[in-house]
C-alpha cells in the first residue's frame, strides 16, 4: 500500500553537535530560508534535535519562525517522572518543557550505548504515557544486510514496541528506517532499497496496527539535497532523518522542499 498520502517529515539529528555559536548561527540561518514561504505546514512536518543542552534555547529561537519547526529530544530517560536519577531526563520533564518530540532507537543509541529491546520499551512506554510523539529508529547493519537477514532484522525492531504501544497511540509513532552501513558514510541505500524495504515496514505496519497506512516511514542515512529528490520521489518514503546535512541550514533547507514538494 502506498503512503503517498501521508504528510511528509524532515527532521534534523544535530547528534553531539554543534557548538553554541554554529548552532545559533544554524537556527537563524534555516529561519531565514523559511521567510521565502515555500515549505508550507500542509506540506511537510519540520523539525530539528539539538543536544539535550541545547533544546530550549533553540526551541525559542524557533518560536519566532514563520511557520512550526518542532523541537525533537535525541533522547529520553528509561524512567518516568521526576527523582533521584543523575543525569536522567525523563518524558515527563520534557513534556513539562513544552518538548513534543522524542528519537528512541537510535543505532548510536543501540550500539553505543547498549540499548536493549527492553530499555527501549521503557523508553517507548513512558513517552507515550507522557504524551510524546516517538520517531522510532530501525535499520540493519551492513553484516545483516549481506546475510540476508534485514527486513527480518528491521521488523523485528517495529514488532519489539507492538508490546508496549497500546492501539490509538499508534498514531503517535513515525517511524525512520537507517540502515546502519548508510548513516554518517556518505554511502546512501538506494532509492529501490530504500523503497524496498519502507514497503516491507509499510507491511509490517498494516499487519500491527489499524493506522499502520498512515504512519509516516522516514529514511535516515547520508540524505543531502543530491539524493533528496530521488528518495523523495519513492512512494512509502515519508520524509528523512538528516544527520550530518542538518548542520548547514541551507543543505537541511533543500532536503526539506524536496519532501514538500512531493505534496
Ligand atoms: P547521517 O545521519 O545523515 O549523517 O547519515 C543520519 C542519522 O543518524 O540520523
Amino acid at each position: 500500500m502506498s503512503g503517498s498520502a501521508i504528510t511528509p517529515w524532515v527532521v534534523g539529528n544535530w547528534k553531539m553537535n554543534p557548538m553554541q555559536a554554529d548552532a545559533k548561527a544554524l537556527v537563524n540561518g534555516f529561519k531565514e530560508l523559511l521567510q521565502n514561504n515555500e515549505i508550507k505546514e500542509e506540506n511537510c512536518h519540520l523539525g530539528v534535535a539539538p543536544s539535550m543542552l541545547a533544546l530550549a534555547g533553540i526551541q525559542q529561537e524557533l518560536a519566532s519562525a514563520v511557520r512550526s519547526v518542532y523541537s525533537v529530544a535525541q533522547d529520553v530517560s528509561r524512567i518516568a517522572g521526576t527523582g533521584a536519577y543523575t543525569g536522567e531526563v525523563s518524558a515527563e520533564l520534557l513534556k513539562d518543557h513544552q518538548i513534543d518530540f522524542v528519537l528512541i532507537g537510535h543505532s548510536e543509541r543501540r550500539e553505543i550505548f547498549g540499548e536493549t529491546a527492553s530499555i527501549l520499551n521503557e523508553k517507548v512506554k513512558n513517552a507515550l504515557n507522557a504524551g510524546l510523539t516517538i520517531i522510532y529508529c530501525v535499520g540493519e547493519s551492513l553484516e545483516q544486510r549481506e546475510n540476508g537477514q534485514a527486513e527480518q532484522v528491521v521488523l523485528q525492531q517495529i514488532c519489539d514496541i507492538a508490546s508496549v504501544v497500546q492501539a490509538e497511540q499508534w498514531q503517535k509513532i513515525v517511524i525512520a528506517y537507517e540502515p546502519i552501513w548508510a548513516i554518517g558514510t556518505g554511502k546512501t541505500a538506494s532509492p529501490e532499497d530504500a523503497q524496498a524495504m519502507h514497503a516491507k515496514i509499510r507491511e509490517g505496519l498494516t499487519q500491527i496496527t489499524s493506522f499502520g497506512s498512515s504512519i509516516a516511514i522516514l529514511y535516515g542515512g547520508s540524505v543531502k539535497a543530491e539524493n533528496a529528490v530521488e528518495l523523495a520521489a519513492c512512494p512509502d518514503i515519508n520524509g528523512a532523518l538528516v544527520g550530518g546535512a542538518s548542520l548547514n541550514a541551507e543543505s537541511f533547507y533543500k532536503i526539506a522542499q524536496a519532501f514538500a514538494n512531493t505534496k
